[in-house]
């Protein structure tokens, strides 16, 4: 059995005892701070995982998860699902002109929230045509590694796009667990047609800001830049859950609600964070997004400007469920869509 193991790990890395550390940092936002009233100072987040690979338990999970599904597997997106967080552990924050160090958590999460003064953000801010970001770096004291994060800023005023991923905009078949261990395992993740068109063309047209909410977990995050980037999508902040072992069998992590907690505290971060700001979110029927979504409508009237929730144009016990779940919310304020060419061109046009 050993010997076996030991064979795999060599074919897989070409060499032994390769186990890399490394820091995976998600995009963030930035708020006004609004703890002191006249302030116009910026607080920052940041998230991130730093992790060291391992090798043995990545190759047996291939080999256990290709039994179940009958598909060869990207190992790759696999080794993050195996790591082990480097808990407790001294990392330091540069670039924004200052420096300090933190600690990971006992996951080895990465979380921090900072101020800065107006001024000092608009001598580090980097504007784009759409998008207001600045760049971080996050470093571990005596070891050669080294990531670069982003922080998308979210001023008080304007709009912001808070968008699902799995089954709004990415094919992933959230309702069959064999679906979505292949088309997150292997294979090129693929778009809904039509999504980043309308969502490029939102972005210009309304001068909006993008935030991507999913139940995928960070382990999964630089697979899914590279497909937001390959399919260009806007950029913009990830929130994303964080998967251990300890807490969950793996299939049934993919497939439990228990995202519902965190993807409504995101949103009300945002709302929370922004006096003036008008947000529109978008979901889709396969899981709890529409639910999620009417909760908060109820709470923050004023701040949702639409609903759009994806679904089959031939799912009509579907469309009775919206009608359900949607009954308090005025009809002008919600709609769905199959494909990006079914979303308007002007979403206040009533
Ligand atoms: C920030 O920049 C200013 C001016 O460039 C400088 O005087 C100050 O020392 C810097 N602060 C830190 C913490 O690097
Ligand atoms: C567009 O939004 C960015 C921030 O996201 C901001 O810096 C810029 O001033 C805005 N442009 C206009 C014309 O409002
Ligand atoms: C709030 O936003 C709306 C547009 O979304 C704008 O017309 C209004 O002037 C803003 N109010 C303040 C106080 O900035
Ligand atoms: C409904 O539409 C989807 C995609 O457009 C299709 O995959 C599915 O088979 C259709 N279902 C029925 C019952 O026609």
């Amino acid at each position: 059995m050993y010997s076996i193991i030991f064979f795999l790990i060599l074919t897989t890395n070409g060499f032994i005892f390769s186990d890399k550390e490394n820091i995976i940092l998600v995009p963030s936002a930035a708020f006004r701070n609004h703890l002191n009233v006249v302030s116009t100072d910026w607080l920052l987040y940041n998230q991130g995982w730093y992790y060291e690979e391992d090798s043995i338990q990545a190759v047996i999970m291939e080999k256990s998860l290709e039994k179940i599904i009958k598909k060869d597997l990207d190992i790759n997106r696999i080794k993050l699902f195996t790591a082990h967080g480097k808990e407790k552990k001294n990392v330091c924050i540069d670039g924004l002109n200052r420096s300090m160090c933190t600690s990971t958590d006992d996951e080895g999460r990465i979380k921090n929230t900072f101020q800065i003064t107006n001024n000092e953000m608009n001598r580090f801010v980097r504007t784009d045509i759409n998008t207001a970001k600045v760049l971080y770096q996050i470093s571990v004291p005596n070891k050669n590694i080294r990531t670069t994060g982003e922080i998308y800023l979210c001023d008080d005023n304007g709009i912001t796009f808070i968008s699902d991923i799995d089954d709004t905009i990415k094919i992933t078949g959230v309702t069959s667990s064999t679906d979505t261990l292949i088309n997150t395992f292997s294979g090129d993740f693929k778009s809904v047609s039509g999504m980043s068109d309308i969502y490029q063309y939102w972005q210009k047209k309304y001068n909006a800001t993008f935030a991507y909410l999913t139940a995928s977990p960070d382990q999964l995050y630089p697979f899914l830049r590279e497909f937001l980037d390959r399919e260009n999508f806007p950029s913009g902040s990830s929130h994303m859950r964080h998967f251990t072992w300890f807490d969950e069998n793996f299939i049934s992590f993919f497939m439990s609600n228990n995202y519902i907690k965190s993807k409504t505290e995101t949103i009300q971060m945002f709302i929370d964070n922004t006096f003036n700001r008008t947000f529109i979110l978008l979901g889709d029927i396969f899981q709890k997004d529409p639910d999620i979504y009417a909760s908060i409508y109820m709470k923050y009237p004023n701040r949702i400007g639409k609903i759009f929730v994806r679904k089959y144009n031939n799912d009509t016990s579907g469309l009775q469920r919206l009608q359900q779940v949607f009954q308090d919310i005025p009809q002008r304020k919600w709609s769905t869509f199959e494909s990006g060419s079914d979303l308007p061109k002007d979403i206040f046009l009533v």
